[in-house]
């Protein structure tokens, strides 16, 4: 019989106990785990890589995946999940606890707004493109800029002067090339770069004209987008490594470091432009403000200011007018009653029954978008299914617990599902998934009413972080599709797939090709017999081929 060897039996002993030690060690934590996937509420969890696979699975429809979720919660609209189930970690860096429940966002957002600011991870992944501007900066940094920038944003000269940018840019260009276009145009493409422009010329009085005949590629502007791009790059993987990345300066770090130069170049030719000659633009106007000790703003910091009002005004508008417009392209009724309200507008202020001629010599001026009710309903409407920022995060600086009785541990993030808000029934009833801006309206449909809990809607944010260009977003936004669709119908091209995104912005993915087609204004030129009908199309699907 074959005997162990005494030091081949010290081996064997020493393996069984590496493997009891294993056993215990997996078993302490399977019930660890367990303990953990019980008290969260969220989607199915696995040991080591908690949700992520769900992520993984769903990432082509990662907003809708959340409303499933929140959905699953009934009342609550609250649910926690851990994408790091390991001890130590799940509690903070691993836990995600998601809402969309308004009580919450209130609580977040307004009512213990210094116990969730943007936080370290955003601020330093943002850093080197916004520095320490406004859209990224907490604390006194970002009191000081929101004191001065909001007297800014509440004059009226701003809103004229931003309806006097998107006038020109729509009178010498767009109607131009819409008027020229081929057999269709990606709507989206040209949407993106008019705002680019009216925002650039806003902000800095210099418009880059990216929107000209022929779309020729804008150094500037594309700078600006590598670096938009690789900046959202750092979010993907653990921060360790775009800090590597940048240390040896390869890959999108490089890229980013590229753009920035190119970026910086431009700002300083516009504000030395600037500084010779001033004008009504934002920067111009920063120029004049002093800081908290009386001195006037630095470069630097001037070009901070300017760079955070490009980023937080440029592609917002212009996607929420997307899907605007592809809903009108579904919705010929609502169509319909956006052109009578603009109609009903121009009989008054510039005559026409017989001549319409008129009506479309120059866009819309300030007096006359701010009589289009149902126009900015309609806008509303789109924005509360189709929020440009889908979802936003904050970091817990304190244990809390919010209002609907979550704990949330210091340390942790809380992300809040801006389009789940917009789309759940216990927030907007039964027919919350129907696209209908009567919802917006007075009885008597005169009035733009907003919901008197302001935390139903929150596209533009909420509390003392609400968005600043608020008004002026619905005026610019008013003032393009009011010129397009008083001049143009159109029609989705047939087999063209719209599906969004997956970005921190709702982009759509495959751009909105369209037909244009001139309108025939003559069918408006007397005010309408009887109210145009519903079509009652109920659900606005997300993501979509073009209606047959
Ligand atoms: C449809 C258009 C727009 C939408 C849906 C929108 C939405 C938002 C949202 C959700 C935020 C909060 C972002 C955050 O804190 O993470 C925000 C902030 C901001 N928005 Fe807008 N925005 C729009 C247009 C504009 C325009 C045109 C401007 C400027 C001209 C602008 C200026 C700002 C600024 C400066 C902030 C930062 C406020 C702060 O942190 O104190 N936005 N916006």
């Amino acid at each position: 019989m074959a005997t162990v060897p005494e030091d081949g039996g010290a081996l064997q002993l020493h393996h069984l106990a590496l493997a009891a030690a294993a056993v215990a060690l997996v078993s302490a934590y399977l019930v660890w785990f367990w303990a953990l996937s019980r008290r969260l509420s969220g989607p199915h969890m696995w040991p080591l890589v908690g949700s992520l696979p769900s992520v993984v699975l769903n990432r082509g429809r990662v907003h809708d995946w959340i409303l499933d979720n929140l959905r699953a919660t009934g009342e609550a609209a609250t649910y926690q999940t851990c994408i790091l189930p390991l001890p130590l970690v799940a509690r903070r860096q691993g836990l995600v606890t998601v809402t969309c429940n308004p009580r919450n966002l209130e609580h977040i957002l307004r009512a213990r707004f210094d116990n969730y600011p943007k936080g370290p991870m955003w601020q330093a992944a943002f850093h080197d493109l916004l520095g320490q501007g406004i859209f990224n900066s907490d604390g006194d940094t970002w009191v000081l800029q929101r004191k001065t920038a909001a007297l800014e944003f509440t004059t009226r000269t701003l809103r004229q002067a931003m309806a006097r940018w998107a006038n020109r840019i729509i009178k010498n260009r767009l109607w131009t090339i819409l008027a020229d276009h081929g057999a269709s145009v990606d709507l989206q493409d040209l949407l993106l770069r008019l705002t680019f422009d009216n925002i650039c010329g806003l902000t800095f009085g210099k418009d880059p004209e990216t929107l000209s005949p022929g779309l020729p590629e804008n150094p500037f502007a594309n700078a600006f987008d590598s670096a938009t791009e690789a900046t959202l790059q750092r979010f993907l993987f653990p921060s360790f490594l775009w800090r590597v990345k940048k240390a040896l300066g390869v890959g999108s770090e490089r890229s980013l470091r590229d753009s920035l130069a190119v970026v910086d170049r431009y700002l300083t030719e516009a504000i030395a432009a600037r500084k010779a000659t001033p004008s009504d633009d934002l920067l111009s106007r920063f120029m004049k403000k002093r800081d908290g000790s009386g001195r006037a703003f630095p470069d630097d910091v001037l070009s901070w200011i300017a760079l955070n009002f490009v980023l937080a005004g440029r592609d917002t508008s212009s996607v929420a007018l997307s899907w605007f417009f592809w809903i009108v392209t579904q919705r010929r009724d609502v169509e319909r009653k956006v052109v009578q309200e603009i109609a009903a507008v121009l009989r008054d202020t510039r005559g026409g029954y017989d001549d319409t001629g008129k009506w479309t010599e120059e866009p819309l001026d300030f007096d006359e978008l701010d009589r289009l009710v149902y126009l900015k309903a309609a806008l509303a409407e789109t924005l509360r299914l189709y929020p440009s920022v889908p979802q936003d995060s904050k970091y817990v600086v304190a244990d809390d617990v919010l209002p609907d009785g979550t704990v949330v541990p210091a340390g942790s993030a809380i992300t809040y599902s801006i389009y789940s808000v917009g789309r759940m029934e216990s927030i907007w009833g039964k027919d919350c998934a129907e696209f209908r801006p009567e919802r917006w309206l007075s009885g008597d449909g005169t009035r733009f009413e907003p919901p008197k809990d302001a935390y139903r809607f929150v596209a533009f944010n909420g509390g003392p972080r609400t968005c600043l260009g608020k008004d002026l977003a619905y005026l610019q936004m008013k003032s393009i599709a009011s010129a397009v669709l008083l001049r143009h119908s159109l029609d989705l091209v047939p087999g063209h797939k719209v599906e969004q995104k997956m970005s921190l912005t709702l982009f759509m993915k495959n751009g909105l090709q369209v037909h244009v087609m001139p309108r025939d204004l003559a069918a408006y030129a007397a005010p309408p017999e009887e109210p145009a009908p519903c079509q009652g199309v109920v659900v606005i699907p997300t993501t979509t081929a073009a209606a047959a």
